[in-house]
């Protein structure tokens, strides 16, 4: 399947991904040590300038990558003349993965975002062979309720499609997000709402992933044996996200076929009555609905476990007083 953002060959299945991390981030034997970096430095005492990419690999260290990236914001007088390399913006590395060292980089393997850039710069920032895409924004995107707006970041250049490995006791899975249109959640070791996951009694279970942005809880309840899995979440990027990643962890997830049930309406990005966006099957069924969780009961019927992971600040506490499961879980 091509990119479904830039129609390249940036989606690929997770089968083949996870067998190639971490060792695309390690150093090969002809890489130069990479010196201890002070990111809040005046650009001049960084002490980085000889850093360079590797002749035998090519890979360039993640820190020489945002020193050049800084450079151009600095010739376009988006930054002071002596900015700290943090000035850039947040590396997104793709693909996400926790790893206990600095990357080397390979060709476009980051996303750069940043609040403060124009087209110009972010044209001139995608010539660094290893920046793939350029988003300029602030807050979070997404919904944060339902009588919320929707936001979106702007994608300045190239392509803001990225991944992320999710590790836990039942394997591996590969997320993929339209970045400038989801949440971040960076892939970590240990990550709270996974150990939450782990914990409980999934095999086996019916399991509505009730705001399932792009459908990683949902996902890993079905590499954990359970039988049906519901994923709904009101924001249609994030929908279509969870779509990519039935198709993305075809392999892993064991699925046989995935149909779009209804092609979205691309007006209405935030849902309310859930509509069935489409479906899988396989080792497990799933559904996948764009709406409000709170209409979602009578489309799935009684569940076993429903899973409700919010945003900061949200509250569905009021949820537990319905018949919807017999067992809510507020992540
Ligand atoms: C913290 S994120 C979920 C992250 C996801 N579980 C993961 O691990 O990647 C919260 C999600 O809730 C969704 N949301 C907010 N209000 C909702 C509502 N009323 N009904 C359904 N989904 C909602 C947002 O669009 C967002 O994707
Ligand atoms: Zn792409
Ligand atoms: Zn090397």
């Amino acid at each position: 399947m091509d990119c479904p953002r830039c129609g390249k060959s940036c989606f690929k299945p997770a089968s083949e991904v996870l067998d190639q991390v971490p060792g695309i981030y390690m150093a090969c034997p002809h890489c130069a040590p990479l010196p201890a970096v002070d990111h809040t430095a005046p650009r001049s005492r960084c002490k980085i300038h000889h850093l360079s990419r590797c002749e035998a690999c090519n890979k360039a260290p993640l820190d020489l990558v945002m020193m050049e990236a800084l450079e151009v914001l600095v010739d376009e007088g988006l930054r002071d003349r002596d900015p700290p390399l943090r000035s850039v913006g947040t590396p997104l590395v793709t693909v996400g993965y926790p790893l206990p060292f600095a990357p080397r980089l390979g060709k476009d393997s980051l996303i750069l975002l940043t609040d403060r850039i124009d087209s110009r710069a972010a044209a001139r920032l995608l010539r660094i062979p290893e920046i793939k895409g350029v988003i300029r924004g602030t807050g979070v995107p997404g919904v944060a309720g339902p009588n919320a707006k929707g936001l979106s970041w702007e994608l300045l250049a190239g392509c803001d499609l990225r991944s992320d490995v999710i590790q836990s006791i039942f394997g591996e899975l590969l997320i993929y997000r339209s970045q400038s249109q989801v949440h971040i959640e960076f892939s970590r070791k240990d990550a709270p709402k996974i150990r939450r996951l782990e914990g409980l009694p999934l095999s086996g279970r019916f399991v509505v992933d009730a705001t399932c942005g792009p459908g990683t809880l949902g996902l890993t309840a079905a590499l954990a044996g359970s039988k049906r899995v519901v994923l709904n979440d009101i924001w249609l990027p994030a929908v279509e996200n969870t779509m990519m990643n039935l198709e993305a962890n075809r392999d892993v997830l064991g699925i046989d076929c995935i149909e779009w049930a209804e092609r979205p309406n691309r007006d209405a990005l935030v849902g309310d009555e859930p509509l069935l966006v489409g479906s899988a099957s396989g080792s497990c069924d799933f559904q996948v609905y764009h709406g409000d969780l709170y209409h979602l009961f009578p489309h799935t019927g009684s569940a076993d476990i429903v899973l409700v992971d919010p945003f900061p600040g949200m509250s569905f506490s009021d949820l537990q007083k319905g018949a919807w499961a017999k067992k809510i879980v507020i992540i």
